[in-house]
């Protein structure tokens, strides 16, 4: 059952109204002022608060601000006999549920009480929905989380199998593509961008080559330099990339970066020669990174030119070739954060 208190500084009033409402079964507890009203509102759980106005210290009207403040759920009726205007009015505005002149009938009292209880139930009632549905929205969404995460790592580690493929197929440019991989995101994470393209260029980097599956093996790992045809073939790969992977739908334009990761800034790159804006920023990340680890390693043809020849290479090429911010980035990551390739 609901439970009421009373507040009153006359206790004859007090125990009357009291038993009429046990009588109907309420839970009733009694105040005969404001400050003993706020202990026991602190102590209990109240859903009607029955309030004299006019009282030796503080007024029905400052509990009734308080309650606004406090617990605005709490229904408040207030009682007085001397009404004005102007204390209704303030009582409305202050949220009261109802007003009741003195003497106080039992009827009336308990009607007023009713309806201020089956109210308040209707509240709780609303809350507790409200409640539920907030539950369970943050359930469906730590689900979502969930599951995109586990997605993006199902698709990385196919990206990391198709890697590995190619790796088999050329053992000479092995890691090549997963080491692209890991500082493309790391650029992508040092030029703050966001978190799900990050995910994009990590894949993208780990697939950027995929297009050398369909090259001889004999031009893909021959020990000196290509001749010219041979080179047009190597050429070849990033549209073969493209086609392969434009069959298929991803959340990110990773057949786009892989047709474009050899193009350079000033239209001297292919296989189209795009200048500027042409080239997306992702595809500016892959290529910096591409050129940094291709240089860092050893290639069939050549030994290792080391990492200082990369770094030396991007500044040098820096706003012709390749994108300032990006080489910015990449350089930060190597000379200030202790950017490693190892880390793979
Ligand atoms: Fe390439």
């Amino acid at each position: 059952m609901p439970n009421i208190l009373i507040i009153d500084d006359e206790k004859s009033i007090r125990v009357t109204l009291s038993e009429f409402l046990k009588k109907d079964g309420y839970h009733v507890i009694t105040a005969e002022n404001v400050q003993m009203a706020k202990h026991l509102l602190n102590e209990n759980t109240i859903d009607v608060v029955l309030s004299d106005i006019i009282m030796p210290k503080d007024s029905g009207i400052t509990l009734l601000k308080y309650l606004h403040e406090t617990s605005p759920d709490i229904r408040f009726i207030m009682m007085t006999g001397e009404p004005t205007i102007d204390t209704a009015v303030e009582a409305i505005r202050l949220g009261a549920h109802d007003y009741l002149t003195k003497p106080v009938y039992r009827n009336e009292l308990l009607k007023a009480v009713r309806h201020a209880a089956n109210f308040k139930q209707l509240i709780d009632e609303k809350r507790k929905l409200e409640q539920q549905n907030l539950e369970q929205r943050e359930n469906l969404e730590r689900l979502v989380e969930e599951r995109t995460y586990k997605l993006h790592q199902a698709m990385l580690n196919t990206a990391y199998a198709t890697a590995a493929m190619l790796d088999l197929r050329d053992p000479y440019t092995a890691g090549h593509q997963k080491r692209v991989g890991s500082l493309a995101k790391a650029i992508g994470k040092e030029l703050k961008l966001p978190e799900d393209t990050v995910e994009g260029l990590h894949i993208a980097g780990c697939i950027h080559d995929i297009g050398k599956i369909a090259i001889p093996f004999e031009i893909l790992t021959k020990p000196v330099q290509l001749s010219q045809n041979e080179y047009a073939i190597i050429k070849e790969h990033p549209k073969i990339g493209y086609d392969v992977l434009l069959s298929y739908e991803m959340p990110w334009p990773i057949a786009e970066i892989v047709y474009h990761h050899h193009e350079r800034l000033d239209g001297s790159g292919y296989p189209q020669g795009l200048k500027g804006d042409q080239i997306r920023l992702e595809t500016r990340i892959i290529s910096v990174s591409d050129v940094v680890e291709a240089m860092s390693s050893h290639r069939p043809y050549r030994a290792s030119l080391g990492l200082q020849s990369a770094i030396d290479e991007i500044s040098l090429n820096k706003n012709k070739l390749y994108d300032p911010a990006v080489v910015d980035a990449c350089i930060t990551l190597f000379n200030k954060k202790n950017y490693t390739f190892n880390e793979d």
